[in-house]
C-alpha cells in the first residue's frame, strides 16, 4: 500500500487542479477562484486566475478576525543591537495599516513598484506587508549589495518609491546604508519620487530635502488603511536574483499561488501547526527570507522570528540554541554554512549543554549542498531529524525535501529526500530524454508547475522562456545538475551555469567577470567558485593583463578586489585575484573555467582533449598553489 508521501504526491499530478483547488479553500478570497490552472499564457501555467485575494490580509487581518490577534505573529531578536520585541497579530496589522497609509499618502496604489532596501529590523517585514495590503509590488534588495547592483533593480523596476533603514549592523562595523542608496539613484538613470528612511541610532542618515521623508515622522501623520482587493495573477512582488550576466533577473510571484503553496508548505513540508514557532534564520533580502521569514509563517497563522544577527560572534557560537529555547522554537530553516560556522566554533557542542529545546523537533537546511559531515554532526548534537531540502528563487518553496507532516520518510545523508507534492522532477540526458536512476544529467521539472512558481521575469518574459522552458521541451530547467536513485531520492551535485553559492549567496561569476574586464589593465579574466570549508565556495578571480603594463601585480589584484566590493558588494566575499600569463582555453576559444576549478579543488582532473595548449595547466596550477589552493594531480 502506497505510503502518505507517495499518496500525496502522485494525487498532486494525477489531479493537481483538485489538490490545489483543495489547499486554496483554507485561504481567504473576496472572490473564489473558479479556474484552478490555465497554460495558455506561460509553460509554468497560471493559478487561480479568476480568484481575487490579498496576501496581507491572509497573512495578518485572517488571523485577527478568526481570534489570533493577542498571539505573537513575530519576535524580532537581535542581539547585535541588545534587542528583543515581540508583536501580536494585532499589531502588527495595525502597524502595516498605517504604513500602508503612508504609502497612499505618497500616491502609491496597485501595481506601483517599491524597493525596499532594509536590514533584518521589523520595519522591513512592515515595509512588505503594507505594499501587499494596497497591491503594490515590492522588491527587497539585500542590505550587503553596493550601489550599482541597487541602481540596476531600481532602473528595472521602475520603481515609484523607496523604503530605506538609515544603517544595517554587521558584527564589528555599522553599514551606512543612506549614502548607497545616494549613490545608486545618482547612478540610476530611473528616479524614484519619495524614498521613506527609518533612521536608526546607531547611524542617522542625512536625508534629502524634497526627496526623502522620515518613517517615523510619516507614520505619526497617517490613516490606516483596508486590504485593496487584487487579482491572484497580480504581482506581489520580484525578487532579484542572479543571472549569468551583470543584469540580474528579476523572479516575479503572483498573490494567488503564492499564497496558497506556501501556506501548504507549513504544516505539510515543515510539519508546524498554526499557534507554532518557526525560525529561519536567513535574511529577507534573499527568497528564504520572503518566503519563511515572513509570508509563509504569517500566512499559517505561527509566530515567525526576525534574527538580526550572525550564528557566531553575536555573542558566540551558542546564539542558536539561546534563541530555539528562549522563544520555545519548534523548527529551524538556515543554510548548511551556519553550522558549519556554530561546529566550528564549539565543535563539541558545549554551549548546547543545560539548554531546554524540549519544543524544538526539526532542523531543515538548504541553499546550498549539505556535506554528510555537517549534517550529522547536527543530527548528533540535536537528536533530531535534520532535513536538507533543495529549492530555488524561481521555485519560491522546496522542490525537494522530506516532507515531515506528510510523512518521515528514511533520511540519506548527501540527498534532499524525494520531490515535494506539485513538483515532478526528472533526469534528463543532452537530447532530452529521461536518463535510467543512478545517471547524472540535468534536473528538470515537467510543466505546468505548481502554484507559487515563477510565472515570469519582471520585463523579461523572452528571457524567461529562453533561460528555463526552451533547451528542454516541456520542462523547467533548474540549472542543477545531479540524479535520482531507485527509491526515487534525488541528489543534487552541481549548478551547469556560472551561479555560484558563497555562503549560501547566490552569486553569478559573470556579473564578477565582468567587473574584472571593466578594470583598465585588465585584458581577459575568469572567475571560478572554489572549495571553502565554511563558505561553501568562494570566488577566485583570475587575470590576464594588457600588453605593456608593467605596475606591481598585486597593486592590480587588490584593485579588482576592491572593485568588486564596490560594484557588487562585500557579500561577493571576492577577496583572491591572481595575475597569470594566460588562460586556459579550448581551441575554439572557450574558457577551461570547470578544469581550473577541479584543479583548485584538488579533484582527480583530466586535460581536455579540446585545449589549445596543454602547458598552460601547470602555470593555472602554480598560480593557484601561491594563492593557497593548491592543485590535484591530473589524471592519467
Ligand atoms: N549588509 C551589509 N553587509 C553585509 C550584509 C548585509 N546585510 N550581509 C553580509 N554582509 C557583508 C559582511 O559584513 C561581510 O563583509 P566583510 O567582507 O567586510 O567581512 C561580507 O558581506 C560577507 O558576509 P557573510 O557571507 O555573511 O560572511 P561572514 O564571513 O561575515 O559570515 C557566516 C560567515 C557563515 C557566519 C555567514 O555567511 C552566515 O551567517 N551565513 C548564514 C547563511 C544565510 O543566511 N544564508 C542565506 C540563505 S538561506
Ligand atoms: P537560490 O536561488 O539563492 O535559492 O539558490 C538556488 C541554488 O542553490 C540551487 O539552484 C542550487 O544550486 C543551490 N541549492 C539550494 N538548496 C540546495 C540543496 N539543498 N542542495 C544542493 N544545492 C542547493
Amino acid at each position: 500500500m502506497a505510503g502518505a508521501y507517495e499518496t500525496a504526491f502522485r494525487r498532486s499530478l494525477d489531479e493537481r487542479e483538485a489538490f490545489w483547488a483543495d489547499a486554496a479553500a483554507a485561504l481567504h478570497w473576496y472572490k473564489t477562484p473558479m479556474q484552478i490552472l490555465e497554460t495558455d499564457s506561460t509553460p509554468a501555467g497560471r493559478w487561480f486566475a479568476d480568484g481575487v485575494t490579498n496576501t496581507c490580509f491572509n497573512a495578518l487581518d485572517r488571523h485577527v478576525e478568526a481570534g489570533r490577534g493577542e498571539q505573537a505573529a513575530m519576535i524580532y531578536d537581535s542581539p547585535v543591537t541588545n534587542t528583543i520585541r515581540s508583536f501580536t497579530y494585532r499589531e502588527l496589522r495595525d502597524t502595516v495599516a498605517v504604513f500602508a497609509g503612508v504609502l497612499r499618502s505618497q500616491g502609491i496604489g496597485k501595481g506601483d513598484r517599491v524597493i525596499i532596501y532594509m536590514p533584518m529590523i521589523p520595519e522591513t517585514a512592515v515595509a512588505m506587508l503594507a505594499c501587499a495590503r494596497i497591491g503594490a509590488v515590492h522588491s527587497v534588495v539585500f542590505g550587503g549589495f553596493a550601489s550599482n547592483e541597487l541602481a540596476v533593480r531600481i532602473d528595472d523596476s521602475g520603481c515609484k518609491a523607496v523604503v530605506a533603514a538609515s544603517c544595517g549592523i554587521e558584527p564589528g562595523r555599522v553599514v551606512a546604508y543612506k549614502p548607497l542608496l545616494d549613490g545608486a539613484i545618482e547612478l540610476a538613470g530611473h528616479k524614484p519620487d519619495v524614498c521613506i528612511v527609518f533612521q536608526r541610532p546607531e547611524c542617522e542618515a542625512t536625508m534629502i530635502k524634497g526627496r526623502d521623508i522620515d518613517w517615523r515622522e510619516a507614520m505619526a501623520g497617517a490613516e490606516p488603511v483596508d486590504c485593496t482587493p487584487v487579482s491572484a495573477l497580480d504581482p506581489l512582488y520580484i525578487l532579484y536574483t542572479s543571472g549569468t550576466t551583470g543584469q540580474p533577473k528579476g523572479v516575479v510571484r503572483d498573490n494567488g499561488g503564492h499564497m496558497v503553496a506556501l501556506h501548504w508548505t507549513m504544516k505539510n513540508v515543515y510539519g508546524v501547526e498554526p499557534g507554532e514557532v518557526f525560525w529561519a534564520a536567513s535574511d529577507v533580502g534573499w527568497v528564504v527570507g520572503h518566503s519563511y521569514i515572513v509570508y509563509a509563517p504569517l500566512l499559517a497563522g505561527n509566530t515567525a522570528i526576525l534574527f538580526e544577527g550572525k550564528p557566531v560572534g553575536t555573542p558566540d557560537a551558542g546564539v542558536y540554541w539561546r534563541i530555539i529555547e528562549q522563544h520555545k522554537v519548534a523548527a529551524l530553516f538556515t543554510a548548511p554554512t551556519a553550522f558549519r560556522a556554530i561546529r566550528r566554533d564549539d565543535p563539541d557542542a558545549n554551549l548546547l549543554k543545560g539548554r531546554d529545546l524540549s519544543h524544538f523537533r526539526t532542523l531543515f537546511l538548504a541553499g546550498e549542498r549539505s556535506d554528510p559531515d555537517t549534517l550529522k554532526w547536527a543530527e548528533d548534537v540535536l537528536s533530531r531529524p535534520v532535513i536538507d531540502h533543495w529549492w530555488q528563487t524561481e521555485t519560491g518553496w522546496p522542490m525537494c525535501a522530506n516532507c515531515v507532516g506528510i510523512e518521515l520518510l528514511p533520511v540519506k545523508h548527501g540527498s534532499p529526500t524525494r520531490p515535494v507534492p506539485g513538483w515532478d522532477l526528472r533526469v534528463v540526458d543532452d537530447n532530452n530524454n529521461e536518463v535510467p536512476a543512478g545517471t547524472i544529467g540535468a534536473l528538470v521539472v515537467g510543466t505546468p508547475l505548481p502554484p507559487g512558481a515563477f510565472p515570469t521575469l519582471w520585463n523579461a518574459h523572452e528571457r524567461y522562456l529562453d533561460t528555463y522552458f526552451t533547451e528542454f521541451p516541456g520542462y523547467y530547467k533548474t540549472a542543477d545538475a545531479g540524479y535520482i536513485d531507485e527509491d526515487g531520492y534525488a541528489y543534487i551535485m552541481a549548478r551547469t551555469d556560472d551561479i555560484i553559492n558563497v555562503a549560501g549567496h547566490r552569486l553569478s561569476t559573470g556579473a564578477m567577470e565582468e567587473v574584472l574586464a571593466a578594470h583598465v589593465d585588465v585584458a581577459e579574466c575568469a572567475v571560478i567558485g572554489v572549495a571553502d570549508q565554511l563558505k561553501g565556495q568562494i570566488p577566485v578571480g583570475f587575470l590576464v593583463l594588457k600588453a605593456g603594463v608593467n605596475r606591481p601585480h598585486p597593486e592590480i589584484e587588490s584593485e579588482v578586489v576592491a572593485l568588486v566590493r564596490q560594484r557588487i558588494g562585500p557579500v561577493a566575499a571576492f577577496k583572491t585575484a591572481v595575475v597569470v600569463e594566460r588562460l586556459p582555453k579550448t581551441r575554439s576559444g572557450k574558457i577551461l573555467r570547470g578544469t581550473m576549478q577541479k584543479v583548485a579543488d584538488r579533484e582527480t582532473w583530466k586535460m581536455p582533449a579540446t585545449i589549445d595548449d596543454p602547458e598552460i595547466m601547470a602555470e593555472i596550477e602554480a598560480a593557484l598553489k601561491q594563492a593557497g589552493y593548491a592543485g590535484g594531480a591530473a589524471a592519467p
